[in-house]
């Protein structure tokens, strides 16, 4: 077919541009973040407490969580509550521990300060399809953005990079709301690396002890561990740069990672056994502060009323599921559920994916870009008590952020709440 004059495809494009304006201007304001205030987070008091045995062995699911209509018939948690709720741990590298009670201001200002996008009429619900997992093998692209911002975290979870040096990862792959795991003593996160330096020749050397970490090396401000993933199996060999090209590239599909080490972590209250029973769940959050920060593009945060009332009310995540060691998983699905913490889903993950900042994307307010910022914090799969009959119904579970909730963390990252007035 020879090519189409442009006499005759001008009128078209124009016509199909038009016409794509016009809808967008109709749906503008539900595709827009909204703005809120939030309150604000402050700390009360810190104080010294014992350090942790760090004896407890990673969890692959959680139970015994406040099910689906159990949520919607929760009292709204009283400012004594939330206070408590969101006073918080931090664990530090050298293995000592504090606990910080929070004030909360503000609480009943929590508005959203645009349109909010839930007026609307609901959208017939997606239906759901196939197991929708794409593995991000080529490095073009997973260690781009938004691919870029998802980390490994050391003791098998996933992570997304919110600040230049600030990861957000689930709870329970640092604390089994008892104890913090063995690994978390001394936690460190993986980054993608963009150039592989070493391939699989490398495996089974001895590689590893070039890049040990060695007690007490405190001159050394190289974080940067020479450790596969995982710590298993594949180590790297010394002959970094000496691959030729096309080798590189055919062995540029298992990601390799640069480690840094976790400076200090912040858990809330909430998830520790006997504070929110039943509701532990909805507090399955935690940021590491890393000692150096990776020079990558982090993920900013986000709320929304509801994702089910989005067009398309879908989510997206991506992380590294066990099932697939060593590779970058994305995915995306429609919300089926949602309380006023959690977002109940069907979309396929493994663990490992346990940790992986759940993103979707709005546009700004006031501009044509879109911008994808992150809602929630994928957990794992979940037995769920569905209507409050004993009947079980699993799902895969992520812990929205709240205004609330947006409050703690954004302190956590900045240290200072005045830098966290609107999401
Ligand atoms: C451990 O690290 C924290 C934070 O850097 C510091 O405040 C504390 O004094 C340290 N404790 C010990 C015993 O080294
Ligand atoms: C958002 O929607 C709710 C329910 O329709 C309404 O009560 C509330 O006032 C709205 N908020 C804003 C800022 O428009």
């Amino acid at each position: 077919m020879g090519p189409i004059p442009l006499c005759v495809l001008l009128p078209v494009v124009l016509a199909v541009t038009v016409a794509a304006a016009a809808e967008e201007n109709a749906v503008d304001d539900e595709y827009t973040w909204p703005q809120w205030k939030v309150p604000l987070v402050r700390k009360r008091r810190t104080v010294h407490l014992s350090s942790p045995d760090f004896s407890a062995h990673p969890q692959t699911e959680i139970s015994g969580t406040c099910g689906i209509e159990c949520q919607r018939r929760l009292p709204t948690p009283s400012l004594d509550d939330l206070e408590q709720l969101l006073s918080y741990e931090t664990v530090y590298e050298n293995g000592t521990r504090t606990y910080t009670s929070v004030s909360v201001q503000g609480l009943n200002e929590v508005t959203a300060l645009s349109r909010n996008s839930s007026t609307r009429s609901r959208r017939k619900r997606e239906v759901y399809g196939t197991d929708t997992r794409f593995t991000i093998s080529d490095k073009q692209f997973s260690t781009k953005y938004p691919f870029s911002t998802t980390v490994k975290i050391s003791t098998g979870c996933s992570g997304v990079l919110v600040s230049p040096k600030h990861v957000l990862t689930a709870a329970h792959c640092i604390h089994d709301g008892k104890d913090y795991l063995n690994g978390a003593q001394k936690l460190r996160v993986g980054i993608l690396k963009e150039k592989s330096r070493r391939g699989k020749g490398g495996k089974g050397k001895g590689g590893r002890g070039k890049g040990k970490r060695r007690k007490g090396d405190k001159g050394k401000e190289d974080d940067e561990e020479k450790e596969d993933q995982g710590g298993k199996g594949e180590n790297k060999g010394k002959g970094k740069g000496r691959k030729s090209r096309s080798r590189r590239s055919a062995e540029s599909e298992k990601p390799s990672f640069r480690w840094t080490r976790v400076k200090q972590t912040q858990i809330p209250k909430g998830w520790f056994k006997g504070v929110a029973d039943g509701l532990a769940a909805d507090y399955d959050y935690a940021v590491l502060e890393l000692k150096k920060a990776p020079k990558v593009k982090f993920m900013d945060l986000g709320v929304i009323p509801s994702v089910k009332k989005l067009p398309a009310g879908r989510i997206h995540f991506s992380g590294f599921d066990d099932d697939r060691p060593g590779n970058l998983i994305y995915r995306f699905c429609s919300v089926s559920e949602e309380s006023s913490d959690l977002l109940y889903q069907y979309c396929d993950a493994k663990p490992g994916s346990s940790g992986s900042g759940v993103y979707i994307r709005l546009k700004e307010p006031g501009k044509k870009k879109w911008k994808r910022k992150i809602i929630g914090i994928f957990s794992g799969h979940q037995w769920v008590d569905v209507n409050g009959n004993g009947n079980q119904q699993d799902y895969n579970v992520a812990v929205r952020i709240t205004p609330m909730k947006y409050a703690q963390i954004c302190y956590w990252v900045h240290g200072d709440s005045s830098e966290c007035q609107v999401a």
